[in-house]
This record gives C-alpha cells, structure tokens and sequence, in this order.
C-alpha cells in the first residue's frame, strides 16, 4: 500500500525540506525542495503501515535553531566565560565534594564577530578532529528526546562527519554494562521529531558506585570516545556531574555534558529557563483537561477530579490551570508554604462544591499535582519516617520483600505515636501505596499513590457532614482522572523539537569546546528562535545537601513553584471568579502546522516569566 500525503499550501514556512531521503524507513519518492513545498506529493512505500500520517509528515519539519548555530555556525562561534559560580546552598560542603568541576563559569557561544572571522578564516569541517560521543536517555520520558539526539548527531556530523555518536541503551545502565547501538543517518532520520524515548529506551539507575564509574571509564576507552552527554532531570543530571567529576579527578580527558529534560518543569534557574517537555506534557494535559472541562459543562453531573504529573513540584498543575481555568487548583508548594493539612485542602474543596452547589451547578473540575500528598506538614514528616524506615537495615526483609499486610504491620509497630496518628487516618490502600519501593534515587513513587481518589473520598465525607448540618444541599457525584503517561511521549510541539535539536546543538558545541560538568543551555525561550541564545550552565551551580534514602548527599536543587511568581500570582488574581463561574478555557490539540502565533505558541508559565 502507498500512503500518499499531500501538504498543504498553508503549512508553516518552516515545513520545508526533507533533508535526508535515502532510508528505507521513509522513501520519499519526491524529494521536497525547499522553494517548491507547495507543490509536493511525499509518498512512503509500502510496509510501513506503523508510521502514521502524521509522523511521516513531522519527519520534515526542520527544527530552528538560535541565531549562533545556523548555518556552519557550530563551527564558527566564540566562547564567551562569565564569572566563577557558586551552589545554590551548601557552598563549603559541594566545594570539598566536587573540587574539580565547583565554581566553573557560565558560558555563552557568540556569532564569530566578522573582525575575527577576516583574521583566522572560515572554519571547515576539514580542520576539526572527529569526535566520539557517547548519549543516554534517563529517568521518565519526555517529548523531544529525540531530538535531541538528532540535533547532537548533526552538529557532530558537520564538525567532521567521521564522528561517531554511540547510543547507550536503557539509561545509565547501558553505560554501565556496555549495550549500545551505533547512531547513522537512516536511523536518525527515522526519529527526527518524534516522541519517545524508544530509540535507545531510558532507566533510573543511579550512578553512584566506585564499580560502575570504572566501568563507565573501560567503556569510553574501549571505544575511544571522548565525551557523554547525559539527558535527564535533577537526579540524571546529578549523576553527570558526580561522573564528570570522578572522571576529571582521575585525569581522564572524558567530558560528560547534561541536557535538562523532565515535563515536571523543575529543573531551572536563570541560566535553565526550562526543561523539554514540558511545553508539549502541559499542551496535552490541557488538551485532556479542557475536554473534561466541556464534558462537565455539558452533562452538568459530575465533578471530575484530575490528577497531573509532577513529582514534587506542581509547574504542570499550576501550567494547565492558566491553560484551562478549572474549578480547584491545588498546588503542592502553596500547601507548604501556608501549611495546610489534607483536612484543610478537603475544606477548601469542599467548599467550592458547595458554593457552586448553591447556584444549580453540581459539577466541576478540579486539577490536583501528583506529589501532592508529599506536601501536608502531617505527611512529609511521615514519609520522611517512612523512608527512614525503609532504609533501616533490620526491617529490610519484610519492608522489600514483604505483602502490603506485613509491611503495614511492622510499620505501625515501628512508628512514633504522631506518625501512627497520621498513618491511621489514611485508606488502607493509600498505606500499602506509601510503603511502595522507592526508585533508586530515594524517592516515593507519587505515581502510584491514589491522591485523586483520596481527596474524592474525604470531599465526599465532608459534604455528607455538610449536609447533616444543614449546610450543603446538592448532588456529588465524581470522576478520578490521573493524566501522566499520556503526556510524556507525544509527538514533541513545535517548541519542544526546536528546543531539543538546539538543545543537542549546544551539547556538541560545549562538547567540542572541552567543557565538563556543564547542562546544556538554551535561553531567551520566549522570543522566536532567531533570538535563542546558547551556552553552558556549570551543574554544581544548582546543587544543594539533601537527605536521600537516609543519607545526606549532594544532588541539583528541585526548583519548585515560587509564591511570588508571576504564574502563581496569575493564578491568584483568578482563583475566586473561577472556582464559581464556568470560564473554562478549552485549548484543543496541540497544533505542528498553521500560524506561528498558534503552532510556536510556549507555555504561559513562559510567557509571563518574562513579561
Ligand atoms: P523525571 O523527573 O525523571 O523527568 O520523571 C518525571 C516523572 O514523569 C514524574 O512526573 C513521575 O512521577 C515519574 O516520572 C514517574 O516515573 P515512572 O516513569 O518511573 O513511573
């Protein structure tokens, strides 16, 4: 079967050429050509029935980058050195962790000014070396990964294209035990825009180990390469630096260069303005909630609940609620900061449901952050127990290898009388969800736990009080909803695909400038591309003490949502007329093709950060 697709004459100017045509996955048999898209006829030969229409578009959009890498600019930009950094906290304690990476400065690359070009010459590809460069994919997914990839293959490719880019398989564990593939063309150009981490898949393990940094070391030496770029979130990035490190102590010439990915948005300070993925999880999430929101408007019977990702911070919640204006937004780091207990957040809803009760409305949609539970005073305190508890070598039999019963029962005998209180007041199942394994970073895996229906449940109780007392008279009715992995490998948005390739762009160049210990930076995100900038944020920097599985350790500090923020105050000014009124915002799909106002659009966390 021959899948015919024709483009269309209003598609984006930036759907341009099909760069590479010559693999097996995607023939084309009409190349497109830069000044005639309007006129084009792609089509994709048969057998590949699993490559949607849509991919098969996508695989043409060709990613924008910021001003200083267009054209053959990854091999004529200048490297510009700020000042000497510092931690976020713990200065003294990092300094003496990381003596070899701590302090390094901020860099920017700049266009080659054209004094300097006339002087030295233009760079060819002819004068670099090749490189070898190792990439891991790591922790949860996030749309753009791909790219990334893509973006740092390029680069490399016209450094010198006898470079080689080694693609480690299953996170930092294909590092470890050697499983890789080798990237070329075909291959590459078979992901270029898609979502998924499926190219080289991702894991969590946490390197640590004196064992697994020789081992990382054997490997790089086997096959002579000289840099590894590490694609995560706060802990992968951890690693890279502890990696970068080790290896820079040791004397070995082996660079390792992060790149800021998770859709949770926590990984950012002024030089990480935002990390990939979120821009495309937040679009979906909205998508998904501002149906809902439409559904519930439209049936008028239930209160539909949902549940966003976010492991600890609550940007996506706090995202989708400006994207789509629900009834109750709930906000892990305002529950700390006014130190609410779940009674008093179950009062708050509560209350809503009641207030819209009053004016005919029994339905509504309210958004809740998936690390929610981690925030109530009450609770941080138990699961900080908890995981103490975990980590207690006596108790580790039953509390790894035990049923839920058992682990409940040695826990309620091992806490303090606080706890216990606190412990006893939850659903048994939210209990055997608390005592679940923590991944391999120490930390409680919120994905699981029922927050959602554990609201629903005590909002239900409270307004059957409520209504004994005379002071609620509607009908509650609820939906749980928990939108995560929905989000997290779609086809990445026109932002995330820019993002990602220059992100990957910015990896080679820091890579063939011989940095270390550096996250890869893209800055100026608000405005379009041609006024990207790209440069290198030391990763110490955004180190802070923390304890982990019972053990202080130095790890990158999770940004989470400020009081003060712009998008928090946004939401502010809006709560009240929102949790009454219907102003639901519906925002549709995510849109790859059409006016740049709408198919470019970022995230207005984004947008009013720089306003
Ligand atoms: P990262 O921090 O690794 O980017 O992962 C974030 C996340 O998507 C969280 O939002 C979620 O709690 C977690 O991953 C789920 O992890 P898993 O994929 O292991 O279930």
């Amino acid at each position: 079967m021959n899948i015919v697709l024709n483009t269309l004459k209003s598609f984006n100017s930036n759907y341009v050429t099909a760069k590479r045509v010559n693999n097996t996955n995607l023939i084309m048999s009409n190349p497109i050509q830069a000044d005639t898209f309007e006129r084009t006829n792609v089509s994709f030969s048969g057998k590949h029935d699993n490559v949607s229409e849509l991919q098969q578009a996508r695989v043409h959009y060709e990613p924008k980058l910021p001003k200083v890498f267009r054209g053959d600019g990854i091999n004529n930009f200048e490297v510009k050195q700020g000042k000497k950094t510092e931690s976020v906290s713990d200065q003294k304690e990092i300094q003496r962790l990381f003596p070899e990476t701590y302090g390094q400065p901020i860099i920017e690359f700049e266009e080659m000014s054209s004094k300097k070009a006339a002087k030295i010459g233009k760079k060819e590809h002819s004068d670099n070396k090749p490189l070898k460069v190792g990439i891991i994919l790591s922790g949860g997914q996030a749309p753009g990964g791909h790219n990334v990839i893509t973006g740092l293959y390029d680069s490399l490719k016209k450094i010198n294209p006898k470079s080689e880019l080694y693609g480690f398989l299953g996170g930092p564990s294909g590092l470890v035990d050697d499983k890789y593939i080798k990237f070329d063309d075909k291959k590459i150009d078979s992901i270029r825009n898609t979502g998924g981490f499926d190219v080289i898949g991702s894991g969590r393990t946490k390197l640590e180990t004196e064992e697994q940094f020789e081992k990382v070391l054997d490997n790089c030496k086997k096959h002579g390469i000289e840099a590894i770029t590490i694609v995560g979130g706060d802990d992968s990035n951890t690693n890279a630096a502890v990696l970068a490190e080790w290896l820079k102590a040791k004397g070995e010439n082996i660079n390792v260069v992060g790149c800021p990915k998770t859709i949770d948005g926590d990984l950012k300070n002024e030089q990480i303005e935002t990390s990939f993925g979120f821009d495309t999880a937040t679009k979906t999430y909205s998508e998904i909630v501002g149906n809902i929101e439409k559904d519930a408007a439209s049936a008028k019977k239930y209160w539909h609940f949902v549940k966003v990702m976010g492991r600890s911070a609550s940007h996506v919640a706090l995202e989708v609620a400006l994207q789509t204006h629900p009834n109750v937004t709930l906000l892990s780091e305002e529950v700390e900061q006014k130190k609410l207990s779940l009674n008093d957040v179950v009062d708050y809803t509560a209350g809503v449901v009641a207030k819209r009760a009053e004016k005919g409305k029994n339905y509504g949609v309210a958004v809740i952050p998936e690390g929610l539970i981690e925030f109530f005073p009450e609770m941080k305190t138990l699961i900080g127990n908890l995981n103490d508890l975990a980590a207690d070598e006596n108790l580790q039999d039953v509390m790894q290898n035990g049923s839920a019963k058992d682990k409940i029962a040695v826990t309620r005998q091992n806490l303090g009388e606080d706890d216990l209180k606190v412990f006893d007041s939850l659903p048994e199942a939210i209990q055997g969800q608390l005592l679940m394994d923590r991944d391999s970073h120490g930390n409680v895996q919120v994905s699981k736990i029922d927050t959602e229906k554990l609201i629903i449940q005590m909002v239900d109780k409270k307004l059957k009080d409520m209504k004994a007392e005379g002071k609620y008279n509607g009908k509650f009715s609820s939906q749980a909803h928990f939108v995560g992995y929905e989000g997290r490998c779609a086809f990445p948005s026109n932002f995330d695909a820019d993002y990602c390739y220059s992100l990957g762009t910015t990896a080679a160049a820091l890579i063939n400038s011989g940095k270390t210990g550096y996250l890869a930076s893209v800055k100026n995100l608000d405005k379009k591309a041609d006024k990207w900038t790209a440069g290198g944020t030391p990763i110490t920097m955004l180190f802070n003490m923390e304890k982990r599985s019972g053990k202080n350790k130095p790890v990158i500090k999770k940004a989470l949502v400020e009081m003060d923020s712009p998008a928090f105050k946004e939401l502010q000014k809006n709560r009240k007329d929102w949790a009454v009124n219907d102003e639901y915002l519906i925002p549709g799909a995510i849109q790859y093709f059409g006016p740049s106002s709408v198919c470019d659009k970022t995230t207005k966390t984004l947008q009013l950060e720089h306003n």
